[in-house]
């Protein structure tokens, strides 16, 4: 029976070593309220027993599709209807390529293609599997059919390999299917920058800094799964975005600068996450600098605008978001940014660290308000893009 308060989510387990932190999955939905039943594949039960999960969740475990005792109470099409939410986590490369075919010889393959509830799918699997051609035409057809993919994560793996293919964590997973229930967002516009400029010396040199962008790219994931309408404007960065998101590539804090302002004039909110140059060369030479074998080089630089400082005074109508990143007195240089670029939130990071920060997929952040400083926790970017949002939403009633 369904609650009124509560959602009911079904949670599918597959057969990866991953498996383990579906126990944690289902405590965390519980903990909400929400009603839990468990679905596991054979492989699954080689990996976590049914009764750990059955004593987690409360409810007997389903496993067959063709159950006779099951069949008179809750079959596959009951469960398929009962479900709001359908989560596959882990879902190992088998499931993928089984629900990509649109096979239902088994409980979960006729519970999928049977139900109408929003399925989410976190893949767990090693590096080169994940990758591999098969997999990726796999999950862009489900994805196609409107399945969402929460994750995989970078990092490392049991097999010992390092790259994307670790499920994501359970926290991050509950909370991106918590946002893209709510949708707090719906009819927002959010325009964020992300990535690192580049400033031309010479058409081969140029100057720029670490960012990787990692932290920019979750942020517009993370606001457009909570229903904004998402414009992403980034520097030069090796990372995809979901075709729901308007991205902008553009290369230097001057075009940064003409873009914002373009889409800004609509926008409900500003996310300046990019890490803008602050400086570029007077000169920019059409033809490459020849090296003197005797002289040391000088260039002049000028200082670029402050995108979002400048942003903030034009259009004080709007909720500003801008990241600093900080090596020391982060909190005090934090709070003097927060006031002196007219900012709504700061969110200050310790670059210095070495396990945090820049190229990194994890972070360690506080944000500050007038009024308030709230520090998040070492992270994913995935999980703290995922928080951010839920903070701004948070302040949903004062975004007009
Ligand atoms: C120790 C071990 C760990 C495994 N881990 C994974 C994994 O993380 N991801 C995956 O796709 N397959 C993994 N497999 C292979 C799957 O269990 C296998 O493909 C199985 O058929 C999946 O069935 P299912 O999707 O119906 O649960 C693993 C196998 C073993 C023996």
């Amino acid at each position: 029976m369904k609650n009124e308060q509560s959602s009911n989510t079904l949670l599918c387990i597959t057969g990866s070593i991953a498996a383990y932190k579906s126990a944690d999955l289902a405590r965390l939905f519980k903990k909400n309220g929400d009603n839990v039943r468990i679905l596991m594949t054979d492989s699954a039960c080689e990996f976590i027993t049914p009764l750990t999960m059955q004593a987690i969740s409360g409810n007997s475990v389903h496993r067959n599709l063709l159950d006779e005792t099951a069949e008179q109470a809750m079959g596959h099409i009951e469960l398929a209807k009962w479900a709001d939410t359908i989560l596959i986590a882990p879902c190992s490369a088998e499931t993928i390529s089984r629900l990509s075919s649109g096979r239902a010889d088994d409980l979960l393959g006729a519970i999928v293609l049977a139900s109408k509830a929003q399925i989410y799918v976190a893949p767990a699997m090693n590096k080169n599997m994940w990758s591999n051609t098969a997999t990726q035409n796999n999950v862009n057809s489900l994805q196609s059919r409107g399945i969402v993919f929460i994750g995989p994560s970078k990092g490392e793996q049991a097999c010992g390999d390092s790259g994307y293919g670790r499920m994501s964590e359970p926290e991050e997973i509950y909370e991106t299917i918590k946002m893209s229930e709510n949708k707090f967002l719906n009819g927002k516009k959010i325009i964020i920058t992300a990535g690192p400029t580049r400033e031309q010396i010479d058409p081969v040199r140029f100057i720029s800094n670490n960012s990787s962008g990692k932290m920019g790219f979750a942020l517009a994931e993370a606001a457009s799964k909570s229903g904004a309408d998402v414009t992403l404007i980034t520097g030069p960065v090796s990372l995809e975005c979901s075709n729901k998101i308007l991205r902008i590539d553009v290369k230097t804090a001057a075009e940064m600068y003409v873009e914002s302002k373009k889409y800004i004039t609509d926008a409900d909110i500003f996310i300046g996450c990019a890490a803008v140059a602050d400086y570029s060369p007077v000169i920019q030479n059409q033809n490459k600098i020849k090296k003197s074998s005797s002289k040391d080089m000088q260039i002049l630089l000028k200082k670029n605008i402050d995108i979002i400082a400048s942003l903030s005074r034009e259009f004080p109508d709007k909720k500003f978001m801008g990241f600093c990143a900080e090596t020391e007195k982060i909190e005090e240089h934090a709070k003097v940014k927060l006031v002196e670029k007219g900012l709504d939130f700061i969110v200050a990071n310790d670059v210095s660290k070495k396990d945090i920060g820049f190229d990194s997929d994890f972070n360690e952040i506080s944000v500050f308000t007038k009024e308030s400083h709230t520090h998040f926790h070492k992270a994913s970017k995935n999980l703290l893009a995922v928080q951010l949002i839920n903070m701004l939403s948070k302040n949903n009633q004062s975004i007009h």
